[in-house]
C-alpha cells in the first residue's frame, strides 16, 4: 500500500494510462526535487560552499545507482546525463569519427529517436544504412553483415513492448566484427531493465521522464567508447585549460573526469538527485508490487484480446499496448476515453515507418501501464471500453 500513497494526488476516477510516454512520479521523487529547489539549490561541479557541495555528492551517487541500477561497473562505464533519450543518441551519433564504421544498422520498429538520428548519421558518414525487420518476439536476425557497424536498437518497444531478447548474442556478434552497439533504453530501462542488466553495449541511453523520475536524460557509455569520439559539441564544465585556440578536456586528464565529454553546460542538478531517488524507490517495490502490475496489464491485455473488434499488436502481454477498434476513429475514441477520465495516447507514437509504412495501419490506441494503476482501473477501462467498442 506504500506504493499507492505515493500517488496520492491522483484524483479520484483518474486512470492515468501513458507510462510509455512519462511516468507518474511518485511522492518521493517529487520531495527529492523540491528538497534540492528549496535547501541546497546550487551549481554542480563548481562552487565550493556547502549547498554545492550537498549537489556534488548527491549527483556523485545517483551516477552510481545508475550503473548499479544496470548491474554494470565503474572499472568499464560512466554515466553523463543529457536531455533525454533523443538527445543521448543524437551526442553520441553525431560525434562519433566516421572513419571507424562502415555501415548503420537499425531496425524497423524504432522510435523516431534512432530510427531518423541514424538516417542522419548515414549521410554524415556517407555509408550504408541498413534497417532490419525484428523479429515478432522481438529478436534481431544476426545473420547480415556486422562488420564495423554501428548499430542502434531499443531494448523494449514503445508500441507494444517486445523486447530485443538476443541482446547479448547482437552484442558478443557486432563486437567481435568490430562495430558498436547503442541500446535506446527508453522503455526498457522502468520495467525491463533486466534484460540491460550485465550486458555489455557501447552505450544505453534512457528518459528519467520515463523511469518514475524529472525530465532528465541519461548515457551510460563504455569508457571504450571515447576512442572513437570526436568532441565537437563542447562548452562550460568540460575543459581544465583553456588557450586562444586550444583546450584541454578534463576527461583527457582525469578518467573520472570521462562523464564530462557529454556535460557540456549546466546541468538539471535537482533533476539528477530526483533520478536517484526514484531508482532507490524502484529497488524498494516488493515482489507484490511487481505481481500486481503484471496482473493489471496481463488482465487488460486478456481483455482486449478477447474482443473481435479489437486489433492489438501485441502477440502477448505486455505493459504497453497498441490496437485499433474496427470502424471506430482511434483519435475520437482516445477524446472519449479521455472524457472518462481515461488517459491514452493515439496516432503513431513516433514509430511512423513500422506503423504506417511497413503495417498500414490506422492510427492507434496505446495503453501503457505503470506502478501507480490499480485493478480498480483496469476494470474501469474494461467497462468503458465495452460501451464505446
Ligand atoms: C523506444 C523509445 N525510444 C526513444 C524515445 C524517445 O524518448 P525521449 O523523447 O524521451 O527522447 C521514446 C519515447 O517515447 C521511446 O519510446
Amino acid at each position: 500500500m506504500i506504493l499507492m500513497n505515493d500517488f496520492d494526488y491522483l484524483n479520484s476516477g483518474e486512470v492515468y494510462l501513458d507510462s510509455a510516454c512519462q511516468s507518474l512520479r511518485p511522492r518521493p521523487v517529487l520531495n527529492a526535487l523540491k528538497e534540492y529547489y528549496e535547501k541546497f539549490n546550487s551549481c554542480g561541479e563548481r562552487v565550493k560552499y556547502p549547498w554545492g557541495v550537498e549537489t556534488d555528492r548527491r549527483v556523485e551517487e545517483t551516477r552510481k545507482k545508475v550503473l548499479k541500477y544496470l548491474k554494470l561497473s565503474s572499472k568499464d562505464y560512466f554515466v553523463s546525463f543529457t536531455l533525454n533519450t533523443t538527445y543521448g543518441i543524437n551526442l553520441i551519433l553525431s560525434q562519433l569519427d566516421t572513419n571507424d564504421f562502415d555501415s548503420v544498422i537499425t531496425s524497423d520498429i524504432e522510435h523516431n529517436s534512432p530510427f531518423l538520428s541514424t538516417i542522419a548519421f548515414a549521410k554524415r558518414a556517407n555509408i550504408p544504412r541498413v534497417v532490419l525487420s525484428r523479429n515478432d518476439d522481438g529478436t534481431l536476425p544476426l545473420d547480415g553483415d556486422f562488420r564495423r557497424a554501428v548499430v542502434v536498437v531499443n531494448a523494449a518497444s514503445n508500441i507494444d513492448g517486445r523486447k530485443l531478447l538476443n541482446i547479448k548474442e547482437l552484442i558478443k556478434k557486432v563486437h567481435e566484427e568490430e562495430g558498436i552497439v547503442i541500446i535506446d533504453a527508453a522503455q526498457a530501462m522502468a520495467h525491463s531493465a533486466d534484460i540491460l542488466q550485465k550486458t555489455e553495449p557501447d552505450a544505453i541511453c534512457f528518459s528519467a521522464h520515463k523511469l518514475y523520475s524529472s525530465s532528465l536524460g541519461g548515457i551510460v557509455v563504455r569508457k571504450g567508447l571515447l576512442e572513437k569520439i570526436e568532441t565537437s559539441f563542447i562548452g562550460g564544465g568540460m575543459v581544465d585549460d583553456v588557450e586562444k585556440e586550444n583546450y584541454l578536456l578534463s576527461s583527457e586528464k582525469n578518467p573520472d573526469h570521462f562523464y564530462t565529454k557529454f556535460e557540456p553546460g549546466l546541468q538539471a542538478w535537482g533533476e539528477i538527485i530526483a533520478l536517484g531517488e526514484a531508482l532507490d524507490w524502484l529497488n524498494k517495490l516488493s515482489k507484490r508490487d511487481k505481481k500486481n502490475f503484471e496482473e493489471n496489464y496481463t488482465e487488460l491485455f486478456r481483455f482486449l484480446n478477447s474482443s473481435e473488434k479489437i486489433k492489438l499488436v501485441n502477440r502477448e502481454a505486455n505493459p504497453t499496448m497498441s490496437f485499433f477498434v474496427e470502424g471506430v476513429d482511434s483519435h475520437l475514441l482516445g477524446g472519449a476515453l479521455g472524457a472518462e477520465k481515461i488517459m491514452a495516447r493515439t496516432g503513431y507514437f513516433c514509430a511512423h515507418y513500422y506503423l504506417d509504412k511497413v503495417r498500414h495501419f490506422p492510427p492507434l490506441v496505446r495503453f501503457s501501464l505503470g506502478y501507480h494503476n490499480r485493478p480498480e482501473d483496469i476494470e474501469k477501462v474494461k467497462k468503458v471500453m465495452e460501451k464505446i467498442v
